[in-house]
């Protein structure tokens, strides 16, 4: 994975891909996540292109001021797909949190670790990942000259 913009997103993405399961949380701003968030995404076309969070689980966690915020946990569930991993489930607040969200918060935690340590298939999300990886590797072929790296991710993985 390589950047031409030098700064502290390649550490980030390398954190992530370490991980088995990645937490990603943020404000609501006008129901959706933060502009720094945002940046997170805007440069993840390494594992988009490359599916590269497949056997990776995802949740959401929101705070806001109204607790309405479906439109954000569907943001980060959405992201999570096009990078290729599966999403566990989202949890949000409004602030101040209270107690029966912090229970919430809990048991999604435990859902995550579980579904770590058991390798749990979301069968219709690994559908909608598989569609997508389908989608790409016309996109890679296409762009072999333009797209080096990917196509060398894409013959390396077996996936063309
Ligand atoms: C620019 C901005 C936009 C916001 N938009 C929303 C919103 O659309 N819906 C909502 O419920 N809260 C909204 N909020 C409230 C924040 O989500 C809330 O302040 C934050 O989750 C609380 O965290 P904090 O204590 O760190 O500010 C917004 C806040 C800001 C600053």
């Amino acid at each position: 994975m390589d950047c031409p913009i030098k700064d502290d997103v390649v550490s980030i993405m390398n954190k992530m891909l370490e991980a088995d399961g990645i937490i990603l949380a943020s404000p609501n701003y006008i129901n959706c996540i933060t502009a720094s968030m945002k940046a997170l995404f805007d440069r993840s076309n390494h594992f988009i292109h490359c599916k590269r969070l497949l056997g990776k689980y995802i949740v959401a966690v929101v705070s806001s001021g109204s607790g309405f915020d479906k439109p954000v946990i569907d943001y980060i569930k959405h992201y999570a797909f096009t990078c290729g991993a599966q999403f566990v489930g989202g949890v949000s607040s409004k602030v101040p949190i209270d107690e029966e969200k912090k229970k919430t918060a809990v048991i999604l935690g435990k859902k995550l670790r579980s579904a770590i340590q058991n390798k749990k298939i979301f069968k219709t999300q690994m559908k909608m990942i598989e569609q997508g990886k389908k989608h790409f590797k016309h996109i890679i072929s296409a762009r072999k000259k333009e797209w080096q790296d990917e196509y060398k991710y894409w013959k390396q993985q077996n996936w063309l």
